[in-house]
């Protein structure tokens, strides 16, 4: 069953989609060379238990931290630990606070340093492919057509689309109906309404869409070990459209190893 949310419970979801976003913007600030994930991981915690909120992670099904930190081909739930990060390396943060009985629930893929131009071009796609399903988060669509509009974009660029994760509702509890799959035909599935509160978070590689398990039962990466990314946001459905309740960092301005060869002449 899909838990529809009145006006008022939307606006107890945004004030929890402020922290989580100024949780990630912080973390975002502190990324560098060198720091490790663990130190990431504390710094967000800190700040959401600061502002009288809960990281939603800690302790769900025995989850050890309050954020995923997922390097390079590292997909999600990558655990914070002493992995210092080095230039050039991709960082895919996930964070959830639950704030006011409200969970929000967002990820954005850092860069460190310069990028090369493949891991670049991943994340804008990441990015553009997120923007694509949040704009089908209106009345009357159906559910499909939300996956349909990520895996256009991603595969128009020659990326791969995980199969196996998903988006889902939000609310009271961080994973509410429905599954929101990142691919497939549009025009299936439930009709969206007003009120209805969607995680939107493509899950994308530079290769396949397969996946592997890590022995620590939570990390997945590709299984070619190709790079990944994953952007999230929560997004409420208005009779207006999708009101995004949580913000990004600005968005990825990646230094890139080598200047793209056009030049204004
Ligand atoms: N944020 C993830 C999601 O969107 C859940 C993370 S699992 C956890 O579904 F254990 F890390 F919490
Ligand atoms: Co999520």
């Amino acid at each position: 069953m899909i838990i529809r949310k009145s006006a008022q419970e939307i606006e107890s979801m945004a004030r929890s989609g402020d922290l989580v976003s100024e949780t990630l913007v912080l973390v975002g600030e502190a990324i560098r060379v060198g720091v490790t994930t663990a130190e990431l991981d504390e710094i967000a915690e800190k700040h959401i238990r600061s502002r009288g909120g809960t990281p939603t992670f800690k302790g769900y099904r025995g989850y050890p931290a309050s954020i995923c930190a997922s390097p390079n081909d590292m997909v999600v739930h990558g655990i914070p630990g002493p992995y210092p990060l080095k230039e050039g390396d991709i960082l895919s943060v996930d964070i959830g606070v639950t704030l006011g009985g409200f969970v929000s629930d967002c990820a954005y893929t850092f860069s460190v340093g310069a990028l090369a131009p493949e891991a670049h071009r991943l994340l804008d796609i990441c990015q553009q492919a997120l923007v694509a399903g949040v704009a089908e988060c209106r009345p009357g669509n159906r559910l499909s057509d939300i996956g349909h509009a990520v895996q256009t974009v991603t595969e128009a660029a020659g990326f791969g689309v995980i199969r196996t994760l998903v988006g889902h509702g939000v609310g009271r509890s961080m994973h509410e109906d429905p599954q929101i799959p990142n691919f497939g035909a549009p025009g299936r599935g439930p009709v969206l309404a007003e009120g209805m509160v969607f995680a939107i978070e493509p899950m994308i590689t530079v290769g396949t869409h397969e996946v592997v398990l890590h022995d620590d039962e939570w990390s997945i990466s590709s299984e070619d070990g190709s790079l990944a990314a994953h952007f999230e946001h929560t997004v409420a459905i208005t009779s207006a459209g999708p009101r995004i309740l949580t913000r990004h960092p600005q968005p990825t301005r990646a230094r890139l190893v080598e200047e793209p060869a056009s030049r204004a002449g």
